[in-house]
């Protein structure tokens, strides 16, 4: 197939793209305007830096490229941030968003893999959270995600155009091929900032609430490794090609961790110990976000591959002590 992938030098994005090349049996074109991406990340295809403002560039891509489907991340995604400017949440993810289904339609490209995120559930109510789970989001950052699901079922409903959302719970880890990893800039993940630390390049790492109602006192999270998010793509990619209905699924190991543990962990993986402060509570944070993947398991047969938090680690400190400034390096 010819498949459009939006946002593909960033840090799911990267690892999709190295995934799609690995089959060998598709024609993958990305599109990024690397505000965050790095150009470096990516690992192959025909690589076009553009922005989804820019809609006569999208009708030539779809043109030039004859564009079936498309794997859209291009996307804002920090929920703090959301919280600050939700004007440039519903810009950049849904009316830049639009225009990306605008062109699918009128360019008659039929498929989209759509990035979306645990956020869209908010505060839990049960747990692990299903699919079914209410869908109350706390942040602009969730509630993008969600109008743009809404959105994608009544473009299906009046034009046919079919979409899989995976929402992801925390993506973590590297490339297993230590070609790729995790830069964001500035960093605000747990994982990647707890091994800046080890590498000396921060001074502690800061747990963000110690209050919680949870086993430790701290946030417990379902960490996933970037690969087995990937794969799931290419399954939803199959699926939609097999003409399955437009639907969501959830992506996380089913097993959660605190912060206390995941910061346990990568102390056991580099070898030492790591100093660590305890501060306020960051708002917005739930206690327990935990997925319940069984949905995607039985219906495409998604198995993560990497799914122990050492693994995740590991695989994460390899790209780490490898590219100590990230894509720069
Ligand atoms: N944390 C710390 N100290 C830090 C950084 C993080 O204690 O310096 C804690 C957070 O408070 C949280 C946990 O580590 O409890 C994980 O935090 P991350 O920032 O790594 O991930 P989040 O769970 O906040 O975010 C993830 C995704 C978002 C998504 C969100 C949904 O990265 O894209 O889940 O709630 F929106």
């Amino acid at each position: 197939m010819n498949i459009l992938v939006t946002g593909g030098a960033g840090y799911v994005g990267s690892h999709v793209v190295e995934e799609l090349l690995k089959t060998g049996k598709h024609e993958v074109v990305v599109l990024d305007n690397l505000q965050k991406g790095h150009r470096a990340s990516v690992q192959g295809g025909i690589f076009v830096q553009g922005d989804l403002a820019d809609m006569d560039l999208l009708h030539n891509l779809f043109k030039e490229y004859a564009i079936e489907a498309v794997v859209h991340m291009a996307a804002d995604s920090l929920v703090g941030e959301s919280v600050e400017r939700p004007d440039k949440y519903f810009h950049n993810n849904i009316t830049n968003g639009l225009n990306l289904l605008n062109a699918m339609v009128h360019n008659d490209a039929r498929y989209i893999v759509f990035s979306s995120t645990a956020a869209v559930y908010g505060e839990p109510v049960e747990t692990p959270i299903t699919e079914d789970h209410p869908q109350v989001p706390t942040n602009p950052y969730g509630e993008s995600k969600l109008f743009f699901e809404k959105i994608m079922a009544r473009y299906d409903a009046a034009y046919g155009l079919r979409h899989i959302s995976l929402r992801y719970f925390n993506a973590a880890g590297a490339s297993p091929s230590g070609a790729i990893g995790e830069d964001h800039r500035p960093e605000t993940h747990l994982i990647p900032i707890v091994l800046q630390v080890a590498l000396g390049q921060r001074e502690k790492i800061t747990i963000f609430g110690t209050d919680y109602d949870t086993p430790d006192g701290t946030c417990v999270r379902d960490y996933v490794h970037v690969t087995d998010l990937a794969t799931a793509h290419l399954l939803a990619l199959d699926a939609l090609e097999g003409k399955a209905a437009s639907t969501a699924y959830n992506l996380g190991n089913g097993q959660g961790f605190s912060v206390r543990e995941v910061i346990d962990m990568v102390e056991k993986v580099v070898g030492k110990s790591l100093p660590r402060a305890e501060g306020a509570r960051r708002p917005g944070d739930p206690a327990v976000l935990v997925a319940s993947s069984q949905r995607i398991m039985e219906e495409l047969g998604w198995q993560p591959c990497y799914h122990d938090l050492e693994t995740i680690v590991r695989t994460a400190w390899n790209w780490h002590k490898g590219h100590p400034q990230g894509f720069r390096s």
